[in-house]
């Protein structure tokens, strides 16, 4: 990309023009601002520079990995953390020889507005990808403040970063807005028009920053979209989210609520999916989308089918905290309740209608509820027979 020198790179001065003026005898400012010199749109979208928030979380890994095959630039912003937080992205560092210069991590935080903004400012991004979050649900009755900071404000402060860099009309931002958003739904299945009705400190800062994203397409023209993601799993889904951590399993399995139903899908194919709503739309106006498989299993059967995987059949008794699972052909108790899973609200069902996003985005999953299960219990499988300590 060829970047003029001639213009100035500081904000233009405000007009000051009479009755332009407020009670503190400040002049308003232009918006948007224009601080940075940049060409038009149509020859900065020439290149294909990704900003990812989240980047060394499950879905920022995947996604990374498509974009880069894309032949993307990928930057990603990384927390400074006193333990091993790259995990998920290692093997994209073994192949930086192969993309020289293609992939960049930098220091930054959603709580770091100053970080945002130089990042912002340097990276030119032509997508940003808001995948930064406290994303546990139960963490969030525990961290409901920091929880509304990070997965709220940070989004609020990534839409300013943007437009404080005069990037409104330059970059697509994509929210990762989520199915928890339905909470106590309203409708089954749930689609773009289900009334929210969040069920947790998670659900509902993911509702201001749903909110933040519309306002800011529409306050701004902004090319922003949310993604309204139902469950979607993978090998390097976190170890305490339910999925992961029964197919990790050795021991006994200390469980929460086994009637909750969710919508699980897997990952890679969610990733192609946020990825599709920042592509044009075939010059439709931006708008949100739904993902998920139209199906919805639960807890209880994504444990039998594990169990499964390993030619383990259960056969469950007991009821509510006294309930048990036991291995038929040996006896022995391998799953049990432990009431400090349970949620002091829980969202009870999850199940997506994701016809908008298959007839707007061709859009579709490939990965069935059996396959992903079987896909996780023989990843960590593999893991434990080869000494592996996994990442994630
Ligand atoms: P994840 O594995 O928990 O990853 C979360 C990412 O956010 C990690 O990279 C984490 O960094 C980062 N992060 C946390 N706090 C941050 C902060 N203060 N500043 C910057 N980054 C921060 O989540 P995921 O499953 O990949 O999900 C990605 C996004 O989609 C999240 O926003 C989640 O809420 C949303 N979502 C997920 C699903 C799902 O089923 N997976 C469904 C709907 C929506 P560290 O690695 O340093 O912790
Ligand atoms: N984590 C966990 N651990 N959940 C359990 C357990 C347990 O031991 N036992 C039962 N559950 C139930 C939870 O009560 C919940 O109803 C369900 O299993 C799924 O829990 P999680 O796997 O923790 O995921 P989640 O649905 O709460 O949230 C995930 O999906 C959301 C999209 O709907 C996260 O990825 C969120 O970030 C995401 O927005």
């Amino acid at each position: 990309m060829s970047r003029s020198t001639s213009k100035t790179i500081y904000p233009e001065k405000p007009e000051e023009k009479d009755g332009q003026r407020n009670k503190e005898g400040l002049g308003d400012l232009p918006a948007p601002f224009a601080p940075l010199d940049l060409p038009p749109p149509d020859e900065y979208f020439q290149r294909k520079v990704a900003l990812i928030s989240g980047i060394t979380g499950q879905d920022g890994s995947y996604l990374t990995e498509f974009l880069l095959e894309k032949g993307y630039t990928v930057h990603g912003i990384i927390r400074r953390s006193s333990s091993f937080n790259t995990g998920r992205l290692h093997h994209l560092y073994e192949d930086q020889h192969e993309r020289p210069n293609k992939f960049h991590l930098h220091y930054g935080d959603l709580t770091d507005s100053t970080a945002l903004v130089f990042l912002m400012a340097r990276i030119l991004p032509t997508e940003v990808y808001n995948l930064g979050a406290q994303s546990h649900v139960k963490v969030s009755f525990s961290l409901a403040e920091y929880t509304a900071d990070v997965d709220a404000i940070g989004t609020l402060r990534l839409l300013d970063a943007i437009r404080t860099c005069g990037l409104t009309k330059h970059c697509r931002f994509y929210q990762a807005s989520t199915s928890e958003l339905y909470g106590l739904v309203q409708e089954v299945p749930q689609s773009e028009t289900t009334p929210f009705y969040p069920r947790s400190p998670y659900g509902v800062a993911k509702l201001y920053a749903y909110w933040i994203t519309v306002n800011y397409r529409e306050a701004y023209g902004m090319y922003a979209v949310n993604g309204i993601l139902f469950n979607h799993e993978s090998p390097r889904r976190g170890r305490t989210f339910v999925t992961r951590k029964i197919t990790r399993a050795q021991a006994c399995l200390w469980l929460g609520n086994l009637d909750a139903k969710r919508d699980w899908g897997h990952a890679r194919d969610y990733i192609e999916g946020m990825w599709l709503m920042l592509q044009g739309l075939d010059g439709s106006e931006p708008t949100d989308f739904v993902l998920a498989t139209g199906e919805t299993h639960p807890v209880r059967e994504f444990v039998e089918k594990a169990f499964g995987v390993v030619g383990i059949k259960l056969s469950w008794s007991g009821s509510g905290v006294d309930e048990e699972a036991k291995d038929i052909s040996t006896g022995k108790v391998v799953v049990k309740i432990d009431p400090q899973y349970f949620r002091p609200a829980e969202v009870e069902l999850l199940h997506g209608n994701p016809a908008k996003a298959e007839r707007m985005l061709g859009w579709k999953r490939k990965v069935n509820f059996d396959d992903l299960v079987k896909e996780m219990v023989e990843a960590d499988l593999t893991a434990v027979r080869n000494f592996v300590e996994d990442q994630n």
